[in-house]
């Protein structure tokens, strides 16, 4: 039986719940896999957490030198988070020739080049399908089974955070800041929300995602991203009037060798597969030119969700004789590669003055930069009403430049929101 020493780096949620997985299930990994992962060694500042965790004290080492000279130890699980010192401990245990597993997204989305070219000259293993959509293994699906595919496209939510924010907001009618407040007492959100709630987790997830997709490495800073701190409770409730609920989408399409890929909310038609999943639940939508449409659909985040994902990948990188270079990804995209000038319809809400012509101001402007209406609604109010647009297909440029236009005429008082509609 081939025996594969494990040591895990940070005990905490996700650290804990691998350990959980490991410890409970040894037995039956060995009887169905025919490998004995045994938990050898574990880095944490908090001693007592490993006795929690019921693991023997003993195996805490004292830095990460230790756990790299370990001839015992074959596989480091990182799961500490954050860039430094994750990231240099991952190139240290990979100089020793010991196989990475890392759930950690911002680490391995801005590094995976480095942390690969290190693996490559000893050989060693690098995974991360904890990285991207918790629980769910999209990782393994882009590596193992879309060999029969071009992928053409993907749409997923995979941001647990704000996918429960906008849930509620949907579902409760309430404001963003109220939500988020409520959100972060409950555990929901993070003190400082800011990777998530202004799309910057969703993008490194992407990244790794459309990287795997196209074959190509993406890096992260040349994904569109904007958060979800501007939809108010009122576009959601105009939305769902017009049959659309708002999701944080992460989208990458490949279209004539050239790349769309962007993180930013949307509206979805209520009947999209994607517009039903709820709470902090992530998916991910994936259209291969053989298959056609794939959903995965799971617990984007959480202790065991997480654990599932590593204890997955530290049983599959226990199996292999030689580990895959998913990463030698010679080819980088660069920005000429991107649609910056991406298609889509669009939404906008704007405050004008009830006057003569205001619509035929707007309307003008629209027609200057060829964009074309397909919807309109106004409320009746006082001085000043609500008016919504919603368009058909137009140029992202085209359709900025119209706002701006539209953002100076006198009778637009303000430009209130504007969201992009997916189909
Ligand atoms: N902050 C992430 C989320 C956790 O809200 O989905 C898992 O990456």
């Amino acid at each position: 039986m081939k025996k594969v020493g494990v040591a895990v780096l940070g005990l905490g949620v996700v650290g804990g719940g691998t350990c959980k997985i490991l410890l409970d299930r040894r037995a039956r990994i060995r009887e169905e896999y025919g490998v004995d992962v045994e938990i050898v060694a574990a880095l944490d500042r908090v001693a007592q957490r490993a006795v929690d965790l019921g693991l023997n004290p003993n195996i805490l080492a004292a830095n990460i030198d230790e756990i790299a000279l370990n001839p015992k130890v074959d596989i480091v699980v990182e799961c500490m988070g954050g860039v430094e010192p994750a990231k240099s401990f991952m190139i240290r245990a990979l100089e020793a020739g010991k196989s990475i597993v890392t759930s950690n997204k911002e680490m391995f989305a801005k590094s995976w080049p480095e942390l690969e070219r290190v693996a490559a000259k000893t050989g060693a293993g690098l995974y991360y399908e904890a990285t991207t959509g918790g629980g769910m293994p999209i990782i393994r699906m882009m590596t193992q089974a879309m060999q029969a595919n071009n992928v053409l496209e993907i749409k997923a939510i995979i941001n647990g955070t704000t996918n429960y924010i906008l849930t509620r907001m949907t579902e409760e009618g309430a404001d963003y800041a109220d939500v988020l407040k409520d959100a972060q007492a409950l555990g929901f959100a993070e003190a400082n929300p800011v990777a998530d709630v202004e799309g910057y987790d969703s993008g490194y997830k992407l990244s790794i995602l459309s990287s795997l997709a196209f074959n190509k490495r993406l890096p992260v800073d040349l994904i569109y991203r904007e958060g979800i701190t501007k939809i108010t409770a009122k576009d959601i409730a105009i939305g769902k009037e017009m049959g659309f609920i708002v999701k944080l989408l992460a989208i990458a399409k490949q279209k004539d060798g050239k790349i769309e890929v962007r993180v930013h909310p949307v509206f979805l038609p209520k009947h999209h597969p994607l517009a039903s999943v709820n709470g902090a639940f992530n998916a991910v939508f994936v259209v291969g030119d053989a298959v056609g449409d794939i959903m995965l659909y799971g617990q984007g985040a959480g202790a065991l969700p997480t654990g599932s994902a590593i204890v997955s990948d530290i049983v599959f990188c226990a199996r292999q004789e030689t580990h895959a270079r998913y990463g030698e990804m010679n080819d980088v995209v660069d920005a000429g590669q991107i649609i910056a000038d991406f298609e889509s319809e669009y939404y906008l809400r704007l405050n004008v003055r009830d006057v003569s012509g205001v619509i035929a101001d707007i309307a003008n402007v629209f027609k200057k930069h060829h964009v074309s209406i397909s919807r309109m609604r106004q409320d009746e109010g006082g001085e000043i009403v609500p008016i919504v647009f919603f368009t058909h297909k137009s140029h992202e440029q085209a359709m900025s430049a119209a706002i701006e236009e539209i953002r100076k005429l006198h009778n637009v008082v303000s430009v209130e929101n504007v969201i992009r509609v997916e189909r």
